[in-house]
């Protein structure tokens, strides 16, 4: 089976969905999906062979550790997992001091944690792509899993509409307000005034959704701001790193919770809508913390249903990492 992408992240960091142009973010997400045939053909290829990845996690992770260290050695590559605890960032050592010394080593750097000036950092001084997993204010490689889900589901982005439903400036909302913009997708963010994103990155991503004949809406009102939505999307309530804020923001987020009541409102019919988390999810879940409290920002109900696509979304985490690496690193027509 063989690949076509275009190489234009050859070389190049990804620390928000802003660092490619629009046809760039889509080419990833198609990559991702005929990576995704080519894995359930049966092939293991060698797009990333020898290549050595540096993944540096401050903050806990299931999904993008295990997308990334899977993505890498399927290609024949290896990745090193650098604990905030095993290494010096952050202590006895610089970030510009650790990203020269890892670039030398490392042919690429994925990098979790708390603040987007040191993923920003690590990529100015690496000499080396760095790939952002996650900081307090983005998750770009969670974005692509979502677009290559909701592409598998309708076939298309453009002209859809996603209605994201709680945190409304967490690193979810703004990276999914950056990815559906770009696509040419309807975002909505419903949210509490008080948990509001940002003016200026409403205002950017606005411009890059008319340019894409689609329109950024933030609203307070869940049943009214879902209303025709394909997609709804929610997120944890409480982010990594805020965990002072819980109670305050679960008496904030409670009237925000997605369960059956709300997928009604969508005005929707099964089968023409999905439900997507990034995942962990607070659900109801009786092996999980959440018996101290029930489901939170997701019933049971909606989680579990037919139309819930959380665990497409969460295997495609491999497939986009996947195709994020190849497209820096591998040559074209390697495949
Ligand atoms: N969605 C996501 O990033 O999951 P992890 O925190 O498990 O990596
Ligand atoms: N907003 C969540 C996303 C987890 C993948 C967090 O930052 O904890």
């Amino acid at each position: 089976m063989s690949l076509t992408w275009m190489p234009s992240l050859k070389n190049r960091s990804l620390l928000t969905l802003l660092d490619c142009s629009d046809a760039e973010m889509l080419s990833l997400v198609d990559l991702a999906l005929a990576l995704k045939a080519r894995r359930r053909a049966g092939v293991r290829g060698d797009l990333l062979h020898r290549r050595q990845i540096a993944l540096i996690f401050e903050k806990s992770s299931t999904r993008t550790r295990c997308a990334t260290s899977v993505a890498v050695r399927d290609e024949g590559g290896s990745a090193e997992y650098l604990a905030r605890n095993d290494i010096h960032l952050g202590g006895k050592e610089s970030v510009p001091d650790t990203a020269r010394v890892l670039g030398r080593m490392f042919d690429g750097i994925l990098f979790r944690g708390f603040s987007q000036r040191v993923v920003e950092g690590l990529a100015q001084h690496a000499r080396v792509p760095v790939w952002n997993g996650l900081t307090d204010e983005y998750h770009p490689t969670q974005v692509l899993a979502d677009l290559m889900t909701i592409q598998e589901n309708f076939g298309r982005l453009r002209g859809l509409t996603l209605a994201y439903v709680g945190d409304g400036r967490n690193n979810m909302a703004n990276s999914l307000m950056i990815g559906c913009a770009k696509a040419g997708m309807n975002f909505v963010n419903c949210t509490p005034k008080e948990l509001m994103p940002q003016a200026a990155l409403v205002e950017q991503t606005r411009a890059i959704a008319a340019a894409n004949g689609a329109t950024i809406t933030i609203g307070h009102d869940p049943r009214a701001s879902v209303r025709g939505a394909h997609v709804l999307y929610t997120d944890v309530w409480v982010s990594m790193g805020e965990e002072a804020q819980k109670a305050d923001r679960l008496a904030l987020l409670k009237p925000y919770q997605v369960n059956a009541g709300l997928v009604e409102a969508t005005g929707r019919s099964p089968g023409d809508l999905i439900f997507l988390h990034c995942l962990p999810a607070f659900h109801d879940d009786q092996t999980t913390v959440t018996q101290e409290t029930g489901a939170l920002e997701v019933s049971d109900e909606v989680f579990e249903a037919p139309y819930s696509k959380v665990f497409d979304q969460a295997e495609n985490r491999m497939h986009t990492i996947k195709a994020l690496m190849v497209s820096a690193l591998a040559d074209p027509g390697a495949a």
